[in-house]
This record gives structure tokens, sequence and C-alpha cells, in this order.
């Protein structure tokens, strides 16, 4: 997606989400060794983002199947995940036990300033208008509070390992945001930090022996070449 029509807020598909996918092969990715190891990366930088959540009111725009939901429970805050996909609602439902609410995360169905951090992981590349769900999110957020957006950058080595995948859905539904552009969106809101992480291109033998010395080396020596990076707004106080 380009940088003008970020910013214009353009909407190229004909709903408010590009996600067609089926929700259950989606939700068991996750038990793969590629996903078990991915998401362990993921979630530590959305957490370390984040900072403690206990007790905190969290929403979690584009939950899908609510594995990020159900982490940030265990963590003690007390979450609502939103999507519109209603079998991945259906699987979020049986994992968390806060509400789960089928709805558009272009157009939050809740009132404004009602929850001390939101976050959205990996929604951006499915949403019809990311810049429409980063506003919602800091709407949504009360003063001194934190939005929390993960994306996935294709110009990584996981990009160049899966590129024959971005052919099939539903990732050739994915229009990938630099995380340049996300950061230029996100500043309007507030004061915006990034972190990245995710160097590693699958999931190859002994990953999980060598996978945590090469994101020690990564984000040290091409910080810029990360799969997954966090961008964070303080919402002004
Ligand atoms: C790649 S999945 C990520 C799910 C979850 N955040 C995770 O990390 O596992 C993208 C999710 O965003 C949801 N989504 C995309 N656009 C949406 C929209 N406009 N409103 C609500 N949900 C949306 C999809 O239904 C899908 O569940």
């Amino acid at each position: 997606m380009s940088r003008d029509d970020l910013m214009a807020g353009r909407e190229r598909a004909d709903g408010p989400s590009r996600w067609f996918a089926d929700a259950d092969a989606y939700d068991a990715w996750f038990d793969q060794p590629w996903g078990r190891y991915a998401t362990s990366v993921e979630h530590d930088l959305l957490l370390d983002a984040m900072g403690p959540v206990a007790g905190l009111e969290v929403c979690d725009a584009g939950c899908g199947t609510g594995r990020f939901t159900a982490r940030l429970e265990l963590l003690g805050a007390r979450v609502v995940g939103v999507d519109r996909d209603r079998a991945s609602i259906e699987l979020a439902r049986g994992r968390v036990a806060g509400g789960v609410v089928a709805g558009d995360v272009q157009h939050l169905p809740f009132e404004n300033d009602c929850f001390d951090a939101t976050v959205a992981v990996t929604v951006c590349e499915f949403a019809a208008d990311p810049g429409a769900v980063i506003a919602e999110l800091a709407r949504v957020t009360r003063p001194g509070g934190r939005v929390v957006i993960g994306s996935l950058q294709r110009s990584s080595p996981w990009g160049w390992w899966n590129r024959r995948q971005f052919r099939r859905p539903p990732w050739d539904a994915a229009r990938f945001v630099a995380s340049d552009d996300l950061d230029l969106v996100a500043h309007v809101h507030g004061a915006t930090c990034r972190t990245r992480g995710l160097y590693a291109p699958a999931a190859l033998p002994g990953i999980t022996r060598w996978g945590p010395m090469l994101e020690r080396a990564g984000r040290r020596v091409a910080p810029r070449h990360a799969a997954f990076e966090v961008v964070t707004i303080a919402i002004p106080g």
C-alpha cells in the first residue's frame, strides 16, 4: 500500500476487510513449529510494548481466534476482543473468558476513552483502511494509555522465504504497510516508538536453540530486516 493511499485513507476493498481464511486452519498454524516460534517472538515484543497489563482494560481489535487475547487474560488484563469473522469469533469465545464482539475495527462499537490499552496484531494488513483502524484505537484509548500495532514486514527474510505463499489466500489479499508509513499515521495521535523482531525466515531445524541468538544479532546488526514490527502510540495524558 502506498504512503499516499494510507494517508488519504483510500479504501480499495469492497468491504471493511480483505481477510478471507479458514478460521480452523489459521488457528492450527499457531501449533505448528513456525507458528509456535513466531508467536513467542511476536507476543514478547507486543507485551514489552504494552508494559504490565494486570488489571488493565484492553481492547484486542481484530482479535481473530483469540490467541493473544487469551494471553493478555492470563496476565490479568480484562480484555474485549473485536473481529468481524464469525468463525474466528466462535473460536475466540471458546478460548477467552471476557467478551468477544462482532464489529468493524474501523468503527469500533465503544465510547471514547474507555480502554487503558488497545492492540491490533496483523490487522492493518487486511483492513480496508488501516488509517481508520489506528484512529479508532486512539479514540477509544484513555489519555495516558497506549495503542500497540503489530505488523508484518514483507522486506524481511521471512518475506523472501515465503514469497510464493503471498500469491495464495489469505496472503494474496494482504497489503503490507511499511512501518515508516504506519509510524507517520500513528504519530498524529501521540508520541510513537518502534520495536522490531523475528529475523528467522522459517522453522529451520534447531530454531528453538539458535533462534534467540539470531534475534539478538538481528536486532543489533540489521534491525530493519525484522519480519515483525510494533508501533506504540503513547496517548497524551
Ligand atoms: C491475520 S488475522 C490476525 C488475528 C489476530 N490479531 C492474531 O494475531 O492472531 C487478521 C484479523 O483481522 C480481522 N479484520 C480485518 N479487518 C477487519 C475489520 N475491518 N474489522 C474487524 N476485523 C477485521 C480479520 O477478521 C482477522 O481475524
